[in-house]
């Protein structure tokens, strides 16, 4: 069931394909308006052109203060206000610690954490102007427990669990709400490559059994966008089918 956004714009940052399109589709599902942002041109036109006049789509790469202040002086443009921002944009790594190149966890570090970090920069004066809103940046269940083959990117999402606490604590008074969420592994491009396969049991290594679907992660986007989670500040959502909650028995006891 979509949240309730009626009259809310909302940036969605990745928005062209996987969680980002899933979040767009339910912002809109909601009532709001979404800017898609993203770095595939043709893919993030075809996604806001199927949701029709409550969608646009710009090119924005988020490691861009420029690209930054486009999106938002866009938004603004053809909306009339921003309420909301999700910084989704991402990339995936998939190395031992000891063989990421310096190059490369340089490089993961600048998209997943310094574009969030800019994007924050930006959205705070727009939001405030608009009498406040709300940021959910979107970490991963690697930026709750240390998930081996993941050191740029299991730093990038610490990072943005931190820098959401910081943005909570700093920006309360100002009516913006900055909260996390946590994705566990999610079936999308960027992990359909991984061999995992959706539906009920297809990665039994968590309670579930099962990989997440894009808008089970989207609805706990929409959710922390509404009204709902006024009270809602600084939280960290995890959305992971109980992977960060434990091992599972069989885990444990082989059985
Ligand atoms: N899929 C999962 O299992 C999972 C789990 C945990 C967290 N996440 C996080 O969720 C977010 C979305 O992931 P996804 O699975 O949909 O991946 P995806 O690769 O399908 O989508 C990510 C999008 O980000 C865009 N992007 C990459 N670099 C960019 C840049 N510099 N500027 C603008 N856009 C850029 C890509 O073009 C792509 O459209 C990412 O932050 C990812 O780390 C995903």
């Amino acid at each position: 069931m979509a949240a309730e956004l009626s009259g809310k714009v909302v940036i969605v940052t990745g928005g062209a394909r996987g969680l980002g399109a899933a979040m767009a589709e339910a912002v809109v599902a909601g009532g709001g308006k979404v800017l898609i942002t993203d770095v595939l041109e043709k893919e993030g036109a075809d996604t806001a052109a199927a949701l029709g006049e409550s969608a646009r789509f710009l090119r924005h790469d988020v490691t861009n203060e420029a690209d930054w202040q486009a999106a938002f002086d866009l938004a603004v443009a053809e909306f009339g206000r921003v309420d909301g921002l999700v910084n989704n944009a991402g990339v995936a790594t998939g190395e031992l610690l000891e063989n990421e190149s310096v190059e490369h966890f340089r490089q993961v570090i600048e998209i997943n954490l310094v574009g969030v970090f800019i994007g924050l920069r930006t959205a705070i004066p727009v939001l405030r102007a608009h009498g406040g809103g709300s940021i959910v940046n979107i970490s991963s269940a690697a930026g709750l427990t240390g998930l081996a083959l993941t050191a740029g990117y299991g730093a990038s999402k610490w990072g943005v669990r931190g820098l959401t606490k910081i943005g909570a604590v700093e920006l309360a008074e100002s009516r913006i709400r900055v909260n996390s969420v946590h994705p566990g592994m999610t079936y999308t491009p960027m992990t359909a490559g991984l061999g995992i396969q959706p539906g009920e049991g297809g990665y039994p290594g968590t309670p579930m059994g099962r990989v997440g679907v894009p808008e089970e992660i989207a609805s706990a986007v929409t959710f922390l966008l509404s009204d709902a989670a006024a009270y809602m500040t600084g939280a960290e959502l995890a959305v992971d089918g109980g992977w960060t909650a434990g091992p599972t028995v069989r885990a444990l006891t082989g059985r």
